[in-house]
């Protein structure tokens, strides 16, 4: 921001946290920043809508998705039910509901052929042979957050930053029990009911969804690309040169920065991040000011 007094003047962060844990631990991070910053929902800010950069990193992966089990005959979905139990007492299990039914799941068999999952011609089988026992999760929160976010916005641009597979590869035979895990102090889980409420969970994106929901709330694609191809757009290279530049006094630091840097571009980890930008439709008529691949990301 010392770079650029007049633009940093014009600037301020405006942050939408639910959590009020994490609110908390924004704030202190943010203590000394030197940009004004501040909390809000989207529903408030609809009636002052804001032009710039809304950053959605790794949010739409932690909103609640339904999760739906081909059963070789019919689609159900998936509930979570309270067994009871001898002691330690009642646990928590995952169970197969009634066949999804056109009338009263209507929203779920939206998602299903959103996907890809349903065969043409009104059929409630799947469109490609799944195993029975098949199960996905269908991501039905994302549609309103991209509505809400749409509403709080006047002009700009949404950058989605997620872990995000296409509908193919979602719909894997092989990848029979979804994307949906628990992560918790850098472990992993499979399990989404282990300790409820302390683990995170997340569930990866699907990007033809993503696109249908986003166009829905009337956003329009800006281009995609993997976060390792964004960051050496953005100047990761000249990053990691100027890290060789360093006095020996500062080598562990180096080190340890160019680790942290490599991290990030890590086609086995972090480098998978898909960077996945939308403009506004309707309400933006001038220049799109963001676009992946071109002068920001060229
Ligand atoms: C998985 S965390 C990622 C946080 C951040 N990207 C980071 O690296 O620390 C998801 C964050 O999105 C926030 N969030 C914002 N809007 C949300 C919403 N509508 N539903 C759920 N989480 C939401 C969560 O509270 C949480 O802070």
């Amino acid at each position: 921001m010392a770079h650029w007094p007049e633009l940093a003047q014009r600037l301020e962060l405006v942050l939408v946290e639910p959590n009020p844990g994490m609110a908390a631990r924004q704030r202190q991070r943010l203590q000394g920043c030197p940009l004004p910053a501040r909390w809000c929902v989207f529903e408030a800010q609809a009636h002052a809508p804001l032009q710039g950069v809304l950053l959605a990193h790794e949010v739409l992966d932690a909103l609640p998705v339904e999760r739906v089990i081909w059963d070789g005959v019919q689609w159900r979905p998936q509930w979570v039910v309270l067994q009871e139990g001898a002691p330690p007492g009642p646990s928590l299990r995952l169970a197969a509901g009634e066949p999804l039914d056109p009338q009263g799941d209507a929203a779920l068999l939206n998602q299903l052929q959103r996907r890809g999952l349903l065969a043409a011609g009104g059929s409630t089988a799947p469109a490609t042979a799944l195993p029975p026992g098949w199960t996905t999760e269908l991501h039905t929160a994302t549609q309103p957050w991209l509505s809400a976010a749409a509403q709080a916005l006047q002009c700009g641009v949404l950058l989605v930053i997620d872990y995000a597979l296409e509908a193919h590869r979602y719909n894997a035979p092989a990848r029979s029990q979804g994307t949906l895990m628990a992560y918790r102090d850098q472990r992993a889980s499979g399990d989404p009911l282990l300790e409820p409420g302390a683990w995170d969970l997340t569930a990866h994106l699907c990007l033809e969804c993503l696109d249908a929901d986003a166009s829905a709330a009337g956003w329009l694609p800006a281009g995609q690309c993997r976060q390792g191809q964004a960051l050496l757009a953005l100047g990761l290279a000249q990053r990691l040169h100027g890290l060789q530049q360093l006095p020996c006094d500062q080598l562990s630091a180096a080190l340890a920065a160019r680790e942290a840097l490599l991290r990030l571009v890590d086609p086995a980890g972090l480098g998978e991040f898909r960077w996945i930008v939308y403009r506004q439709g309707s309400k933006s008529t001038g220049p799109v000011p963001l676009c992946l691949g071109e002068p920001l990301l060229g």
